[in-house]
């Protein structure tokens, strides 16, 4: 795929290509930073945001907007948030291996043309789909992976840390190894 953003977000607006759209009321394109440096990418949209057409606008959202700015981020501000499924799945369920196949296409056409210097996979079916794994967001979290070719980091959902609220330690753990990341991307000026 090589669409530019206006087409491509009409093309996405328009998709019947899972059986996802039957039922969805809107799509969720992605939102952000068209050229930013931090990628947030989850699972897919709830009842908030198939209602309201952008990703975490409803009580995980929250937290992520708290995480964000915890490390001094903003939504809108070098900071991109997309999802792996642009339609909601039923029931919040996990998306089907087909339906995040036919997707694909979107999020990775999304990520060329915004570039991100890091990726942060919130959460297992982020992480698996982009990594094309089957481990566990434990077994992920605190290395930096590749994304074709850009550097990825995997923490958890922010709807599992409002539910397993003992993990948010890990993931404020994870903010910090991505800052640390993120700020070893970017060479010192004049050094090496
Ligand atoms: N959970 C997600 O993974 N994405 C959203 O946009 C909202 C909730």
């Amino acid at each position: 795929m090589s669409l530019d953003w206006v087409p491509l977000k009409a093309r996405v607006v328009a998709c019947t290509d899972c059986p996802l759209h039957a039922k969805r009321n809107k799509t969720v394109f992605g939102v952000g930073d068209e050229h930013a440096d931090w990628l947030f990418v989850g699972e897919g949209p709830g009842a908030d945001e198939d209602a309201q057409g952008e990703p975490f606008v409803g009580q995980a959202g929250k937290l992520l907007d708290n995480m964000l700015a915890a490390i001094q981020l903003k939504r809108g501000t070098n900071v991109y948030i997309a999802n792996i499924l642009k339609c909601r799945p039923p029931g919040n369920r996990n998306p089907e291996p087909r339906e995040a196949l036919q997707c694909e296409p979107y999020l990775h056409r999304q990520i060329e043309l915004i570039h991100p210097k890091l990726i942060i996979a919130l959460g297992k079916v982020a992480a698996a789909n982009l990594l094309a794994t089957d481990s566990s967001v434990a077994g992920m979290r605190g290395r930096v992976h590749q994304y074709r070719g850009i550097p990825l980091i995997v923490t958890y959902h922010p709807a599992y840390l409002l539910r397993n609220l003992a993990d948010k330690a890990k993931a404020w753990a994870d903010l910090c190894f991505a800052v640390r990341t993120m700020a070893g991307l970017d060479p010192p000026p004049g050094g090496t």
